[in-house]
């Protein structure tokens, strides 16, 4: 996995902010058929709780919030408010109005340890410094119920020793461009630091195509 550039959250929160639009009418729609994947993946019950990391323009949430159902409330929490207000809008849009939606970092989730039956998180780790990795994962773990499902969604690649374009590209384009081109976006490959976290039953699924990612999946024990 290579270094991420030196993007502070600030910096990733006003680039998201000025793109929201039109990357809910852009990437967000190409890697629409991998969020498909990783949603199945969820296996939501109605009435689950359900908070999504990094929600975005708001596609996924919608997915979430209908298998979820109407009765029970889903959260979710984003950096950029831009991105917020495009889920909100989208969430109303399909008759929803049982949601929470707050500003909020991941390396700091505003709830409470044993919060939720499932966790989602869809393309935001490829964006993050490895060495906050472990923080948010630990954030995950925390407010994830004993028995609680953890489903990750990355810009990845076959495994460490493959070298992709992106990754070329991201090394020698300067860090500005690797925003504005790349969107900040590195593959990453998340099974170990998941493992480290004392998740169990911790699977990689690997998916080729335009946008190769990987789904993550772990549940955190029951006991620890
Ligand atoms: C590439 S977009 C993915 C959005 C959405 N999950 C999707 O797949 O369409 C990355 C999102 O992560 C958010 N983000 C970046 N860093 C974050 C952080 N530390 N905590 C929460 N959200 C963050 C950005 O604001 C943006 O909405």
């Amino acid at each position: 996995m290579i270094a991420a550039k030196e993007f502070t959250p600030e910096v990733i929160k006003r680039a998201y902010n000025r793109r929201s639009w039109v990357y809910s009418k852009t990437v967000a729609q190409m890697e629409w058929i991998y969020h498909l994947a990783a949603l199945d993946k969820t296996k939501i019950k109605t009435g689950e709780k359900v908070l999504e990391v990094a929600v975005g323009p708001g596609l996924t949430i919608v997915e979430l919030a209908k298998r979820v159902g109407r009765e029970t409330k889903i959260h979710g929490i984003d950096t950029s408010t831009g991105m917020l207000s495009l889920a909100e809008q989208n969430l109303r849009a399909h008759g929803f109005s049982n949601f929470q939606l707050k500003e909020a970092d991941s390396r700091q989730l505003p709830f409470e340890d044993n919060t939720f039956d499932v966790l989602y998180n869809g393309y935001m780790l490829d964006l993050i410094p490895a060495q906050d990795m472990p923080k948010i994962l630990t954030e995950f773990h925390r407010v994830l119920k004993p028995g609680g499902r953890m489903v990750l969604l990355n810009m990845s690649k076959r495994n460490d020793s493959t070298k992709t374009t992106r990754e070329t590209l991201y090394s020698i384009l300067p860090a500005k461009l690797v925003l504005y081109i790349l969107g900040g976006c590195r593959p990453v490959l998340m099974e170990g630091m998941v493992k480290d976290v004392q998740f169990e039953k911790t699977i990689r699924t690997y998916l080729e195509g335009k946008f190769p990612s990987e789904i993550v999946t772990a549940i955190k024990p029951h006991t620890q």
